[in-house]
């Protein structure tokens, strides 16, 4: 199944310098890239894009983080996106994350843990509504797609 997948480099992967790092692995994967922002999250986005955790206990902290710099938005596109991207990403803990993931790799914190992917179609569909107007998301047929995601 085709799917879309919000996907944030957070301040720390923009500090740290690796994301473009972070988008070759999402490229040489085979997922689509169709809609990108660098941008400074505020915190009217930050509670609307984190809503679902309001009631949590480090909510206020998770704004605060989020908001601490440049973030780059993007969404990206292909088979099973949104497992896939998961699948990429690791355990959203980073020092529990599996090697070979993005946090397993590269992030040994709870919080600061470089990257956020939907978690599911619903999700997928409020936060890509959230940062990008439908216009923003590109449609453009890619001639490699039958070498790269067939079946
Ligand atoms: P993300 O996948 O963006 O979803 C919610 C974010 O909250 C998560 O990544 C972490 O950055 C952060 N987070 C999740 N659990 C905790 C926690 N227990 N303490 C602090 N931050 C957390």
């Amino acid at each position: 199944m085709h799917q879309k997948s919000l996907i944030i480099l957070k301040p720390d992967a923009y500090q740290r310098k690796l994301v473009g790092e972070i988008i070759n692995r999402i490229e040489r994967k085979g997922l689509k890239l169709v809609a990108m922002k660098l941008m400074r999250i505020t915190e009217e986005l930050a509670k609307q894009h984190y809503a679902p955790h309001k009631d949590k206990d480090f909510f206020a902290g998770l704004i605060s983080y989020i908001k601490s710099g440049p973030v780059l938005v993007l969404v990206v596109e292909g088979a099973q996106a949104i497992p896939v991207m998961r699948k990429l990403v690791g355990a959203t803990c980073g020092y529990e994350a599996e090697p070979g993931t993005i946090r397993g790799d590269y992030s040994i914190s709870l919080r600061y843990n470089l990257i956020h992917a939907s978690d599911s179609e619903e999700s997928s569909a409020r936060e890509i509504d959230i940062f990008f107007r439908p216009e923003e998301i590109i449609d453009e047929p890619m001639f490699i797609s039958p070498w790269v995601d067939q079946g």
